[in-house]
């Protein structure tokens, strides 16, 4: 089984110290830096945009894993692609148009991801996964980081991975969401291919 990326989150990083934050990612064998943005609509809190990215883009080669949890995200792809984003990852839930924004997002270089609360099934993807970059499978509620692992998540991963396989789609599988040294064993298991974590990489609880 091949070993997955890890993927801090900023979201419980230390915003008052972003430098020590990029340290600490870099000196764990991050794979990418996920990016947690929230318009306190979509979700209720407010995180940072595209100034704040523009301005931490030169902090860390890594692939910027954006992570759009707000209301019309198409209004923002092409903003968040010039601010420094490789990967921009939109919501099944508040999309009609998803094989439009997959196209805009792909003419601007960067790779699509898709991604789904706890209550979307997997199977609604059906249409998209030929054509997407990453699927994201979120395991906690959007909108705060340090909450509890929903393990009735899991499934999906298994699912997603037999349809890529029987098709011979190319998307990875990230996984968001309460990942922490206890629920980690499970999420490897299941074979996630990115693993996000917030609260326990930064409080020194997951190692690589
Ligand atoms: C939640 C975010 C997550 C969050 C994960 O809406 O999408 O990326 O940072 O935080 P932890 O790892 O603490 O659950
Ligand atoms: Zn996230």
């Amino acid at each position: 089984m091949k070993k997955p990326i890890l993927a801090p989150s900023l979201l419980s990083a230390d915003l008052s110290d972003l430098k020590g934050a990029f340290e600490q990612i870099e000196k764990n064998k991050a794979g990418a830096v996920h990016i947690d943005v929230m318009d306190g609509r979509f979700v209720p809190q407010i995180t940072y945009g595209q100034p704040v990215i523009k301005s931490i883009r030169g902090l860390s080669k890594l692939p910027f894993d954006i992570h759009l949890m707000v209301e019309h995200p198409e209004d923002q792809i092409e903003s968040f692609a010039e601010a420094g984003a490789d990967w921009i990852t939109f919501h099944y839930e508040n999309n009609v148009h998803i094989n439009r924004m997959i196209q805009s997002i792909r003419s601007l270089g960067k790779r699509a991801g898709i991604a789904i609360v706890p209550s979307t099934p997997a199977a609604l993807l059906s249409e998209i996964l030929p054509e997407i970059d990453l699927v994201l499978v979120m395991t906690v509620n959007p909108g705060f980081g340090g909450q509890k692992f929903i393990e009735g998540c899991l499934g999906k991963i298994g699912q997603l991975k037999r349809i890529r396989q029987e098709n011979g789609y190319s998307f990875d599988i990230s996984i968001d969401g309460g990942v922490n040294a206890k629920t980690l064993p499970a999420v490897i298991e299941a074979g996630a291919d990115i693993i996000v974590s917030g609260s326990a990489f930064f409080s020194g609880g997951l190692k690589w």
